[in-house]
């Protein structure tokens, strides 16, 4: 599979996990995809932390079925019908949440490159993550990215204290197949733009 292999076929995943759980080695082998992100001053400032015993799963699960709800009962209620039937996560089904977290204090307090804009740390954990869903992807694994999540929670729920922050659950396990079109497009909530509309030349407007 080459990398654009990779790219087309990456699918957000919440319903097509296959109820397997993924075999240790072909999580090494993401988790080191993951690791080998570049990062400003090279400061890698990501953790993972995988989580596996259902009972702590269905802790979150139900924590993000609330922060669901919430998110339904704000919406006008036209949005809301094209919402509702839309699955937002696969905590339990895919068997192992990967909890990334961003380090800020990591390098120290002159991390070459991010003295100028402090969000490039952050850039960087994200870049760790598409990687890791790129690599899963070469793997027949199914990746998806739940942030219907309150922050202090999380960070509870893995032991982050300030100023470590958690950046994403991944919901990571082996998949029945990868859709064609994402979930969102499918069941009309917001479809791709094409390229044209996101390519500029000299000036934004
Ligand atoms: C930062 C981020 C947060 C996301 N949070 C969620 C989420 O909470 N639940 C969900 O179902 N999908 C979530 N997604 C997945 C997006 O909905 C998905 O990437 C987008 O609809 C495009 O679909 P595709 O990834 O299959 O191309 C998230 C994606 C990103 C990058």
């Amino acid at each position: 599979m080459t990398v654009y292999d990779a790219i087309r076929l990456r699918r957000d995943v919440r319903a097509e996990f296959s109820g397997e759980t993924i075999d240790d080695a072909a999580l090494t082998r993401i988790l080191d995809a993951a690791h080998r992100a570049p990062s400003v001053g090279n400061t890698q400032p990501w953790d993972f932390v995988i989580v596996q015993d259902p009972r702590r799963l269905c802790e979150f699960a139900a924590h993000v079925a609330h922060r669901r709800e919430r998110f339904a009962a704000s919406l006008p209620p036209e949005q809301r019908d094209v919402f509702n039937p839309i699955k937002i996560e696969g905590i339990q089904e895919s068997g192992t949440g990967i909890v990334v977290t961003y380090d800020p204090d990591r390098g120290g307090p002159h991390v070459l490159g991010r003295h100028t804009v402090e969000d490039t740390g952050l850039f960087s954990t994200v870049l760790a993550i598409q990687n890791l869903w790129l690599a899963a992807v070469a793997e027949r694994v199914g990746v998806g990215w739940v942030s219907f999540y309150d922050e202090e929670f999380l960070s509870d729920f893995v032991g982050a204290s300030a100023p470590v922050r958690p950046v994403a659950w991944l919901c990571v396990g082996p998949v029945t197949g990868f859709q064609h079109t994402p979930d969102l497009e499918r069941f009309g909530w917001r479809s791709r733009r094409p390229l044209s509309d996101a390519v500029h030349r000299d000036q934004l407007r």
